[in-house]
């Protein structure tokens, strides 16, 4: 078996005697599968003697990087040599890898052992021939990985990177960056790479795309994915607020699955993301706004529910690589209302929005008797529920005026980090009915404060997010769920 790949904790502090003072850095020092990335360029008191102190902590498991200004570094009028001096003094202490441009010349450079990495950076886009830029850094001397970073514009500017690692995992260090990068870092151990990057968890700044070093070991159990991992994901526009990868990666680490679940964030095209990235090795995703209908075409065949709905939030990969879709939202949403609101047969429940979500709820809630009203911002969309399901279409504006029991907020209104958002303001909800808010992120949505002012009985998300999830993990793996792990880790997260 090749060796696990390693995490590389990147030092983000302005100097050494910030780096040293950090207990989170030192506890990480010469820990196994870890490495930290001595960043140079950032340390305004670096010279040999403080140097040594940062080297007498984390040396040999250091990487050493002093980046030069035009790849991002930090510092000022630096020169080629005076980088190489340093990054030679770290060879010298025996760290095991240094990270040198493939621009820098180091003519005279003695690695003593380490391992060198040849980098190439790009923070604007992701460059067309990176086939080409890969082989020309494979031809220099002495290197032994090749890292390319990338800033891509959409996810689909991450495939390249993919038929590199296919081809070249070992050798290579990929990074796509931001958050459409994500499975650039999460996935490189099942291409054989050597390592990838992480950020500490006091590391300030939380851009989406930069994973903590526990996110990537304790949550993606990064150093254990090998070739043979299935991946399941969701894709959705926004994902960094989802917690499905939070309840799904806790579930298949409890039942010792070899399969790993993480965000794609698709802004557009869900279909063809499917079948562009189906060579990640996936075999199921959620699908989440803005794409549950849109993904339709990705199907080879459809669950009967799902296609009387016309929308999925499920994708499960057969054995055969044919793709079924199915709708889990509309059970889920139905459970949820039903508890606060007992059985429906007769009742009116409002469904705010017209989208996937809508449809689902709109299902879910007609075939246990209720009478369903539409309220969408575009009459078009709610006029065709109105067709396929049978509901009375009715405006935001005159909900408040109707005899109804039930409303259910299937628009992303509300939803991290639009958190002072609300479909509905409080004179427009109907007194005394029950509301029922599908967004889950934040727990308490404006909505339900909204509607608690005005003395309605409330129902919280988290539970039809879990039930809907539960139903997917069981779709795909044939397990049944954790319910109880999965309904903690979200309870944990949301506090
Ligand atoms: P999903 O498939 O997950 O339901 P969707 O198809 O994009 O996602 O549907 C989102 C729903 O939220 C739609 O009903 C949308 O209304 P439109 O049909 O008019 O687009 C609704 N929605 C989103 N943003 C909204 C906003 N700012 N005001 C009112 N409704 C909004």
């Amino acid at each position: 078996m090749s060796t696990p790949p390693l995490i590389a904790v990147a030092t983000h502090h302005g100097s050494i005697a910030e780096l040293l003072a950090d207990a989170e850095f030192r506890s990480l020092a010469n820990r196994d599968g870890f490495l930290i990335e001595l960043r140079l360029d950032y340390f305004e008191d670096l010279c040999e003697a403080t140097l040594a102190q940062a080297l007498e902590v984390f040396a040999p498991n250091v990487l050493a990087t002093y980046r030069c200004l035009e790849e991002g570094g930090k510092r000022q009028n630096v020169s080629d040599s005076e980088r190489i001096h340093y990054l030679q003094l770290c060879a010298d202490r025996g760290v095991k890898f240094i990270d040198i441009e493939a621009r820098t010349p180091r003519e005279g450079f003695d690695l003593r052992g380490a391992k060198l990495i040849s980098s190439f950076h790009n923070f604007d886009r992701t460059p067309d021939d990176l086939e080409s830029i890969w082989n020309s850094m494979a031809q220099q001397r002495d290197v032994d990985f090749i890292k390319i970073a990338v800033m891509p514009q959409t996810v689909f500017d991450t495939r390249p990177l993919l038929e590199i690692l296919r081809k070249h995992g070992p050798r290579s260090i990929l990074l796509a960056m931001g958050e459409s990068g994500l499975w650039t870092r999460i996935l490189a151990g099942r291409y054989g790479s050597p390592l990838t990057y992480a950020r500490g968890e006091s590391a300030p700044g939380t851009a989406p795309g930069q994973l903590t070093w526990r996110q990537l070991d304790e949550l993606y159990r990064f150093r254990e994915i090998g070739a043979d991992w299935q991946v399941y994901g969701v894709i959705g526009n926004p994902v960094g607020q989802s917690l499905s990868p939070l309840i799904h990666n806790a579930a298949l680490k409890q039942r010792s699955l070899s399969a790993v679940y993480l965000p794609f964030k698709v802004e557009l095209r869900p279909a063809e993301f499917v079948k562009k990235f189906e060579p990640l090795g996936l075999r199921g995703l959620s699908v989440t706004i803005p794409h549950k209908e849109a993904v339709l075409p990705a199907c080879d065949s459809l669950d009967p529910l799902a296609e009387k709905i016309g929308a999925v939030n499920t994708l499960v990969w057969d054995a055969n690589f044919s793709i079924r879709g199915y709708n889990t939202d509309a059970e889920a949403a139905a459970d949820s209302l039903q508890s606060a609101l007992g059985p429906m047969a007769g009742k009116n429940v409002a469904v705010l929005g017209a989208g996937g979500a809508g449809r689902a709820v709109a299902f879910g809630v007609k075939s246990r008797g209720a009478n369903v009203f539409i309220c969408n911002r575009t009459p078009e969309k709610a006029q065709a529920l109105l067709r396929d399901v049978g509901a009375t279409v009715t405006g935001f504006d005159t909900l408040a005026q109707q005899k109804i029991d039930a409303i259910v907020n299937t628009t992303s209104l509300g939803m991290s980090p639009n958190v002072a958002e609300s479909p509905l303001t409080e004179s427009q909800i109907p007194p005394g009915c029950v509301v029922f808010d599908t967004v889950y992120n934040p727990r308490r949505t404006r909505l339900l404060e909204l509607a608690q002012a005005r003395g309605c009985r409330i129902v919280e998300g988290v539970e039809m997010f879990i039930a809907q999830g539960a139903r997917q993990f069981e779709l795909w793996t044939g397990q049944k769920a954790p319910v109880e792990l999965m309904r903690q880790a979200v309870l944990a997260q949301l506090k």
